[in-house]
């Protein structure tokens, strides 16, 4: 009997971890579309409108906001990599810009 109680435990401790799963990744695309808007959005407008290629394979639009790229004139796309942003969060940005419509 022990067994089945501990099982009927199980269940919705396995369905309360799910819930708390899901919104935690609601909150990352939140970072994601708080620094488009703080570090990109100046540059690369509302909608990513601006100085983007969306057709663009997404490995090559990643090193790009981690590399930065020299313009043909000014101003120039910043290597945010130099600015603490990691590979992941320029991932979901190429990601989230590509949404953008
Ligand atoms: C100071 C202005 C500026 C800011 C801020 C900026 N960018 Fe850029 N970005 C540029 C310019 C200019 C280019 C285009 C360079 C070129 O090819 O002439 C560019 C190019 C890019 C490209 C490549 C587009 C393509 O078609 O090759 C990506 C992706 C990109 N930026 C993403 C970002 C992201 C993500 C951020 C914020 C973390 C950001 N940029 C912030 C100016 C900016």
């Amino acid at each position: 009997m022990k067994k089945i109680a501990a099982a009927l435990i199980g269940i919705p401790l396995v369905a309360a971890a799910l819930l708390i799963v899901v919104p935690a990744r609601a909150t990352s695309d939140d970072d994601t579309a708080a620094l488009y808007n703080t570090k990109c959005k100046m540059c690369h407008g509302a909608t990513a409108e601006k100085k983007m290629d969306k057709t663009k394979a997404d490995d090559v639009l990643i090193q790009i906001v981690l590399d930065g790229k020299a313009a043909e004139k000014p101003p120039n796309m910043p290597a945010f990599k130099d600015k603490g942003l990691t590979a992941d969060q320029a991932k979901a940005l190429v990601g989230y810009m590509k949404s953008l419509k």
